[in-house]
């Protein structure tokens, strides 16, 4: 919806204080329901985005249950955190499973290539992932290795986790400590196979996925959904190519776009300290999700017009450069209320195309990229973009309703222009209608009238906003507090709800 009022409006330039924006929900046509897994995370082996941040072993003097972190894990839970996927990510392509089974000390140590070349001691594997899920009660995507793997070792290792015979593999499991095989969700052949993933064209992958697939067995009502590894950013071609040339065995295709304020990979920009240039340009980069969600789709249907298999984005985010004196391969960067700004735009973007898009993953849970989750060793802080994850939790499993922006103003820069609001509604599991704003003009506040056709004037308006006076607001371990969501409530005046939105906010509330 965002995207095309930004295109299709004659964008009015704000002039005072307060211009007014018009928001009509129609709760009487009610769209697709948004696939809680829409509110995913990712914890790759990356850093200390899993040993540290989340995994400290049960001999830790740090709080934990069997190895993971309480803190973390108790603050994770606030976020109903419906998947998690594990455990890569390019560390995927290279991930031996039965590395990290049996007791910890026998483990082989290999050398993380990927990340940082550090050593990674398999400490987490398949017991202590599936251990991490069950805490936070999750459901679980495990990315399988099409790169240094084989179709054998997958076919074993999906035999390992949902096989209820006495075979040798169950019974091996059995031995390492699970009896009944866990509920495996979601299974993906490779990750990223255009790149880190083996350097493959989507014709090469798609023959590859088919014959993998054809291996993965499982018992009918064990059998998780398969994902194919599709494209990245501007190109549809691996979207096109997977949902022609694959017609068994899949039930979604993914896709990765991440959020760099230069648009430049060499450098990136950085996650605080940025000048309004980079607030703007990422705000403009982020908001290019929903045109390619849009082609990724325009592609899908043409494929697949049933929509039998989802577009799912299962790596997006802000990537940033590292924080100074920090290992360029751990992804460790600060994160601030533009991150929360970034995380419900897409939010809203994710939203609208909750009839193909029906899981995402944001890059990642702990200390990696756009985290929810910053720790030092037995610190931990809450970032903003956690409070926006939680701040979103209504639209999880609610069912979209249409919402469209009239006098929708511009936030410029130089010669160019995106939307200043952007809205998404929903009616929630509580029957409550739920309604999301963003601002994303770092200067100017802004009033939205919202109107329901088709229902009662409503009265209310109650729920949390979050917002800073800078735009790089950020928590620390020294002030965890400095971002973070307040109690928001607006009552109609003369037939008329009024919300106010301040300069560079996001609202969440209940309308009643
Ligand atoms: O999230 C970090 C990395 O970004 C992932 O490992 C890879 O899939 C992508 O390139």
């Amino acid at each position: 919806m965002f995207q095309r009022t930004v295109l299709a409006l004659a964008l009015t330039l704000c002039g005072g204080a307060y211009a007014q924006v018009a928001v009509t929900i129609d709760a009487g046509k009610p769209g697709p329901v948004i696939d809680k897994n829409v509110y995913g995370q990712f914890a790759e082996h990356l850093g200390t985005g899993i040993y540290g941040g989340m995994w400290v072993g049960p001999e830790s003097k740090i709080p934990n249950v069997k190895g993971w972190r309480k803190d973390v894990i108790g603050a994770l839970k606030a976020l109903h955190v419906p998947l998690v996927r594990w455990p890569g990510g390019c560390f995927a392509d290279e991930y031996h499973w039965r590395d990290g089974i049996g007791p910890r000390s026998k483990r082989p140590v290999k050398v993380n290539t990927n990340w940082g070349g550090v050593e990674e001691d398999n400490a987490v594997g398949t017991h202590e992932f599936f251990e991490l899920a069950e805490q936070l009660g999750a459901q679980v995507y495990v990315n399988g290795n099409l790169g240094t793997g084989s179709a054998q070792e997958m076919s074993e290792w999906v035999e390992y986790m949902t096989s209820d015979s006495k075979s040798t593999l169950a019974q091996l499991r059995r031995k390492n400590g699970r009896d009944k095989p866990w509920k495996l969700d979601y299974f993906a052949v490779g990750n990223e196979a255009w790149g880190c993933g083996g350097e493959m064209t989507p014709e090469t992958y798609a023959s590859l996925y088919k014959t993998t697939t054809a291996f993965l067995k499982t018992p009918p009502e064990a059998r998780p959904k398969f994902i194919a590894s599709g494209g990245n950013d501007n190109d549809t071609t691996w979207s096109n190519v997977l949902s022609r040339d694959i017609k068994k065995n899949i039930d979604g295709i993914s896709f990765h776009y991440y959020t760099i304020p230069t648009g430049k990979w060499a450098v990136k920009g950085a996650a605080t300290g940025f000048p309004e240039s980079e607030w703007f340009s990422t705000i403009r980069n982020t908001l290019k999700m929903d045109g390619m969600i849009r082609a990724n789709k325009a592609v899908m249907d043409k494929n697949d017009p049933q929509k039998k298999v989802g577009l799912y984005v299962d790596e997006w985010g802000t990537w940033y450069d590292v924080e100074k004196g920090t290992n360029t391969g751990f992804l460790l960067q600060q994160n601030s209320l533009r991150d929360a700004v970034v995380a419900a735009l897409n939010f809203n973007i994710f939203h609208e195309h909750a009839d193909r898009v029906r899981m995402t993953n944001i890059a990642q849970m702990v200390n990696v990229l756009q985290a929810m989750i910053l720790t030092d060793k037995d610190k931990m802080v809450l970032t903003p973009t956690y409070h926006a994850f939680r701040m979103y939790v209504p639209f999880q499993g609610a069912t979209s309703l249409p919402a469209t922006l009239q006098n929708n103003a511009a936030y410029t820069s130089g010669t160019e222009a995106v939307a200043q609001v952007s809205v998404s509604a929903a009616r929630g599991t509580d029957g409550k209608l739920y309604v999301a704003l963003v601002n994303t003009d770092p200067n100017k506040a802004t009033e939205v009238t919202v109107d329901v056709s088709g229902a009662a004037v409503p009265a209310r308006f109650t729920g949390q906003l979050l917002t800073a006076d800078a735009t790089d607001a950020h928590n620390t371990f020294a002030a965890p507090n400095a971002v973070k969501p307040t109690s928001y409530a607006a009552q109609a005046a003369g037939g008329k709800l009024t919300v106010k939105l301040p300069a560079k906010s996001v609202v969440v509330g209940a309308v009643e």
